[in-house]
């Protein structure tokens, strides 16, 4: 599920085992088709052509199926070539099912510029929330009105229209003119099914079809299966829903992060299978159909810029205003392992709530402890026999449990996963049982119980033992605020630097993403009681950068309602000069192993959305600074007209110092003697007239920073003034990253515009 199927193109596989064997098969064998996804040059374009997809498809065409083919045709192989989607909108070209015979014609074709095969896309889903201070008096909320006019496409696995976040209730009645979507109807999905909230469902399964051309899709339309895009979406832009919980824990009232923005789903993701060629028509579409932001929570690992659907749908994005927030991936914590590490989009890391889901254990003597659980019920447990021998402790042995009495809570200890432990105790059929563990990542609670730390096992064993009858109560369904220290970046958050442009630091930012409850499908059980009673709800708990991606994707919504005018870059440099990198305790953020935490996990720290409003100083950029990036890079041409599908960029001044508003440095270790790397930077005055600003700098361990010149002076607002920035640093021998920061802070007023800076090995 979490790595990227990077196959091989079916010939080559069956010709490794075929072709060996049956030489003058080796034509017809060549028919098998593979998906690809291919870039055209439009200005090749013929004036024969009425359409750019009329002059793909006589392409496609032309390309004229492989005589031998019908030999195999039989075995459900396709005679001739086959156009699945026409891209206009962010990719100049189309993706077919090609044979490499019809590939290597296609080669040949006037405007031919690239053609890889489809790819396997990865969810970003772990399991987990929302206490980013947004509140209806002050700030981003009332300043957006909470998102209102604004259209946010969400790129996933569909919806389910039927859940209570996607009603129209309190929504304006007027949907914004530029939108040009549709309620596309298909399998248990009519256009009926959408309203002022949902505006908009489209569904895109040929990439799924062509690759598994025998099976039937369980759910042909926008209709969600999964239960992933139902919960993104709702994170992003769900309505107010009252009374909610996930069977008692979390209880409050459901919303997304911009309640009055609509909401466009694109289903992409399937049950049978997530290919590029799907995510890239969802995009093109998505551009096409006028929304304003994107939220895709999903990534391709292991591929280059030039390849990858993100990175190359997001440009055409990007020029068009619209801001694409993606998930940075759930492969931590490991150096190196981030997806969507994309110059120009925003990268976004998971992080923990203060939030905790607890049982309070009441032991004999009176002595109260609190764990963790979500046992999806009040279960009774009063004064119940609480038993700790050799045994039973290990809990990995059903039969041996079931020696206990059965109103018995025994103690496990902390030799085996919790997560088997609790399935042998629900199969031994016991009142219940406390395991010993500092984890919390222990799957469901099929029996009750609750897991304690190891320190307070230690009490809890001492009051066994010195006890003739020992007894504990459990509460459950306990929901406390003010866990600290929080955030903490999650264990699982992929970590830059980006392997497809590590010259960036990446993620950019870190949001909730640990146990976030939002909408669900009443299909998918979500909850289990001993073997066979499965639970559904419509609210559920997930975890992972999938749920911290969309609450980005809501305050860039936001951010874009209060500032129209912003560009995509302009609403990233907002949210990552004011993000905080400090947490409840107002120390560092720590990571999950409570070491502090590397810009590398984290990105500039945790969202602070009220605090983007009015950020004070923008750090900006157009297309061509990209394509200035993308010059300097050891691309072809054609691929970096993959990405820009337009020659009028200038190619001439390529330069890798984007105006980004972080700094990276990278040592080998071949950097044995220092070594400087130098940045320019510009800086954009949105504050409300004249400011000076002075820098503060903190260098990263073993380096030193120097910034030119140490004081911005802006008379006027949208003023810029421009600053350097040199870091002076050497090979860590421990091959560690160090991290420091620089930040301007406003003098006679109250803006901080404040940069991370790292040095980090090359991974
Ligand atoms: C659309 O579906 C809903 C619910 O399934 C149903 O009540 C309604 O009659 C359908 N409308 C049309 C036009 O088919
Ligand atoms: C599709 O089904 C046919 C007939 O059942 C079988 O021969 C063929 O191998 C299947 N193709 C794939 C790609 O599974
Ligand atoms: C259960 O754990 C104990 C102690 O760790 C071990 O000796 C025993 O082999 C384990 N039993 C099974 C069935 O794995
Ligand atoms: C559990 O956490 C404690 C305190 O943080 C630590 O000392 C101990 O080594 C941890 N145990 C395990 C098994 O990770
Ligand atoms: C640049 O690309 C060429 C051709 O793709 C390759 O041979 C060369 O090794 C690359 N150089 C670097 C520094 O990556
Ligand atoms: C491209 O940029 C270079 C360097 O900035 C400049 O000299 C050249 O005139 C530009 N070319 C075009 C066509 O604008
Ligand atoms: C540097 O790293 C490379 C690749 O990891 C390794 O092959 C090489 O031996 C290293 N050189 C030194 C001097 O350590
Ligand atoms: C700036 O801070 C001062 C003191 O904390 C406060 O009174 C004032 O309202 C703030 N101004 C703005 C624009 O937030």
């Amino acid at each position: 599920m979490d790595t990227v199927n990077h196959r091989l193109p079916l010939p080559y596989t069956l010709c490794i085992i075929a072709c060996f064997f049956l030489g003058p098969l080796e034509n017809a064998i060549s028919a098998e088709r593979t998906t690809y996804i291919v870039h055209m040059d439009k200005s090749f374009k013929p004036e024969s052509s009425t359409t750019h997809k009329h002059w793909y498809s006589s392409i496609v065409d032309s390309l004229n199926g492989d005589t031998h083919s019908s030999f195999l045709a039989g075995r459900s192989l396709t005679t001739t070539p086959s156009l699945l989607y026409t891209y206009d909108d962010a990719v100049h070209g189309f993706s077919a099912s090609l044979s490499l015979e019809e590939l290597e014609n296609l080669k040949k074709s006037p405007g031919f510029v690239s053609a890889y095969s489809d790819k396997t896309a990865t969810v970003d889903t772990t399991h987990t929330t929302d206490f980013l201070s947004l509140n209806p008096s002050t700030g981003l909320w009332p300043a957006s009105n909470y998102g209102e006019d604004i259209i946010v496409g969400v790129v996933d696995s569909g919806v389910w229209p039927e859940s209570e976040s996607f009603k129209g209730h309190g929504m304006t009645a007027k949907i914004p003119s530029k939108w040009k979507g549709t309620c596309e109807e298909g399998q248990e999905f009519n256009a009926s099914l959408c309203n002022l909230k949902l505006i908009g469902a489209r569904y895109f399964n040929k990439g799924v079809i062509a690759a598994n051309p025998n099976t039937t899709l369980t759910m042909n339309s926008a209709r969600d299966t999964g239960g992933h895009g139902t919960h993104t979406s709702s994170t992003v832009a769900g309505n107010y829903v009252d009374d909610v919980s996930f069977f008692g824990y979390a209880e409050g009232t459901a919303r997304g992060v911009a309640p009055r923005s609509r909401v466009a789903v694109y289903k992409v993701l399937w049950d049978e299978g997530r290919y590029a060629s799907d995510v890239l028509a969802g995009i093109d579409q998505a551009i096409a159909d006028g929304v304003d932001v994107i939220s895709i929570s999903i990534g391709f690992d292991n591929v280059p810029l030039y390849e990858d659907p993100i990175a190359v749908a997001s440009f055409a994005a990007m020029e068009k205003g619209v801001v694409l927030s993606s998930s940075a991936g759930n492969m931590g914590p490991e150096l190196g392992t981030l997806h969507n590490g994309i110059p120009w989009v925003l990268t976004v890391a998971a992080g923990t709530m203060d939030r905790s889901f607890a049982g309070t254990l009441t032991l004999g003597n009176g002595l109260t402890l609190v764990g963790f659980t979500l046992f999806p019920a009040k279960a009774i447990v009063i004064d119940s026999p609480l038993v700790h021998n050799k045994t039973f402790s290990a809990c990995n042995s059903s039969r041996l449990l079931s020696e206990a009495s059965p109103e018995s809570i025994v103690i496990c200890d902390e030799t085996w996963p919790v997560r088997d432990q609790i399935r042998q105790v629900t199969a031994a059929r016991l009142a219940g049982a406390i395991f010993i563990s500092n984890s919390t990542r222990v799957g469901y609670f099929t029996c009750p119980g609750a897991v304690i730390s190891p320190r307070d096992a230690y009490k809890v064993i001492k009051y066994v033992k010195g006890s003739e009858n020992p007894t504990v109560s459990i509460k459950f369904q306990e929901t406390f605020l003010g866990t600290k220290p929080a955030p903490l970046a999650a264990m699982y958050t992929s970590r830059g630097p980006s392997p497809s442009y590590p010259n960036i630091l990446k993620p950019d930012i870190m949001a909730p993403g640990d146990l976030v409850l939002a909408a669900y499908v009443p299909s998918n059980a979500k909850g289990v009681i001993g073997t066979n009673v499965f639970l559904s709800s419509d609210y559920v708990l997930l975890s992972g950068t999938s749920m911290s991606c969309p609450h980005a994707s809501g305050v860039a919504a936001l951010l874009k309602s209060a500032h129209p005018d912003w560009s995509p870059a302009a609403i990233r440099s907002a949210m990552m000069t004011t993000a905080n990198p400090l947490d409840n305790t107002q120390n560092p953020i720590r990571d999950y192993d409570l070491e502090f935490a590397s810009p590398l996990a984290i990105g500039s720290g945790q969202i602070d959305p009220n605090r983007a409003l009015d950020p004070g100083l923008i750090y900006d950029a157009t297309p061509q600074d990209y394509v200035n990036l993308l010059s300097s890079l050891n691309f072809t041409r054609n691929q970096i007209l993959a990405i820009t599908r337009s020659e009028a960029y200038n190619l001439s001044s390529p330069s890798s110092d984007l105006n980004y508003p972080s700094f990276i440095a990278l040592y080998d270790n071949q950097t044995t003697t220092s070594r400087v790397q130098k940045f320019e930077r510009v800086v954009t005055n949105v504050g409300d007239g004249a400011a000076k600003y002075k820098v503060s700098a903190t260098a990263p361990e073993g380096s030193e920073v120097t910034v030119i010149p140490e004081t911005l002076v802006f008379l006027n607002k949208y003023e810029k003034q421009s600053y350097s920035l040199s870091i002076k640093y050497g090979w860590d021998s421990r091959g560690r990253a160090s991290f420091g920061a620089i930040v301007w802070v406003e003098e006679d007023g109250n803006h901080t515009v404040r940069s991370p800076i790292v040095v980090s090995p090359v991974i």
